[in-house]
């Protein structure tokens, strides 16, 4: 049987995390195609060496630098298609996104996915744009075309939410899921708590680890963690939500005094995304909350995320683990990839 045929769309940190997987672990996949802003676009349609290409990126080449052994493709090899060439001329079954994330127009990774799911391409991505603005509106144009498109990194990385809630909850109604959804935010805070750095020195180490987004005012004026409740809803409480349609408040008011009081009360701030069908409505919000220190999610520490699932059989079931990095994203993507090959 032929070997499925993947094509990575961005190949940054999440891209190249995947690419260690699929070598480290040699997953059965053929990666044919991989295209990327900044480091160029290749193409081999007998697919491309997953190791060579880890090598270039290691030496600071690019995507274009790659050529393929004399036994290979006869010559069919195709070096600077841009993303809708790779998606047009490709051929994979299917396309792994992981392009830049925009959540004010989920562009361009939105018409990437629908350029992809009308050819008839499977589609996993860890973009929470595209998924906070058009996760119903794609997931229907997969239907259309006979494939899937799975988005289970979009949330709390490779730590599972989706595939959980999807198939171990499968039976129970999930009345409403609370946790903690941005890494950053819980870094600062627990910093600020344990080591008694002011907000700022917190902020500053939490950018020098990696955990912040580019601009972090994403991360602690809660956007991130608003993108994530908006899925969250629409993907599990079957929501058509908008950003704008929930309350947001982020941590950067939070001082040090507060953090401290809030101990001596045996309590505890986490910036805390949160979403519940009351009556047919959704009620969404992200805001910091002073929760005591019995609740499972105080106990959560570092730049980790947590999810609490209130469910009608099981009652409350809380999960904690990555919600950001290289592997963890990149693992994110591999599950989905996996489930899409053995459905
Ligand atoms: N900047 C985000 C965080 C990364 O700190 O959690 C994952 O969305």
């Amino acid at each position: 049987m032929e070997k499925t045929k993947l094509a990575l769309l961005g190949c940054g940190n999440v891209g190249q995390g995947l690419l260690q997987i699929i070598h480290d672990k040699k997953v059965d996949v053929n990666v044919v195609a991989i295209s990327d802003f900044k480091l160029g676009s290749v193409f081999c349609s007998d697919g491309l060496s997953v190791s060579k290409i880890l090598d270039l990126l290691k030496e600071g080449k690019t995507l274009e630098d790659y050529n393929c052994n004399p036994s290979c493709c006869q010559g069919v090899m195709h070096k600077g298609w841009d993303v809708l060439e790779t998606i047009e001329n490709c051929g994979a079954d299917i396309v792994a996104e992981m392009t830049f994330t925009d959540l004010k127009t989920a562009e361009p990774a939105t018409s990437y996915i629908e350029a992809a799911l009308k050819k008839g391409m499977h589609v996993t991505t860890s973009n929470k744009g595209p998924t906070a603005l058009n996760y119903k509106k794609l997931s229907k144009l997969a239907d259309a075309n006979g494939v899937k498109f799975l988005i289970e990194g979009t949330v709390m990385s490779g730590t599972p939410v989706f595939n959980l809630a999807r198939e171990t909850f499968a039976g129970c109604d999930i009345k409403e899921v609370k946790g903690i959804l941005n890494g950053t935010t819980n870094y600062i805070l627990a910093q600020m708590e344990n080591e008694g750095w002011s907000y700022e020195a917190a902020l500053k180490k939490a950018q020098e680890l990696g955990y912040a987004e580019a601009d972090p005012t994403a991360d602690v004026e809660g956007i991130d963690a608003l993108a994530k409740v908006v899925i969250l809803s629409n993907v599990l409480l079957g929501a058509s939500i908008k950003p704008e349609d929930v309350p947001r408040e982020g941590i950067s008011k939070i001082t040090l005094a507060d953090v401290e009081n809030a101990a001596k009360e045996g309590m505890r701030y986490k910036l805390i995304g949160s979403t519940k069908l009351e009556n047919g409505k959704i009620i969404a919000s992200v805001k910091p909350i002073k929760l005591p220190l019995s609740d499972p999610l105080t106990g959560v520490g570092g730049a980790n995320n947590a999810l609490t699932f209130d469910t009608d059989l099981l009652g409350e079931v809380t999960i904690q683990g990555p919600g950001a990095g290289r592997i963890e994203t990149g693992f994110s993507i591999l599950v989905d990839i996996l489930k899409i090959m053995n459905s």
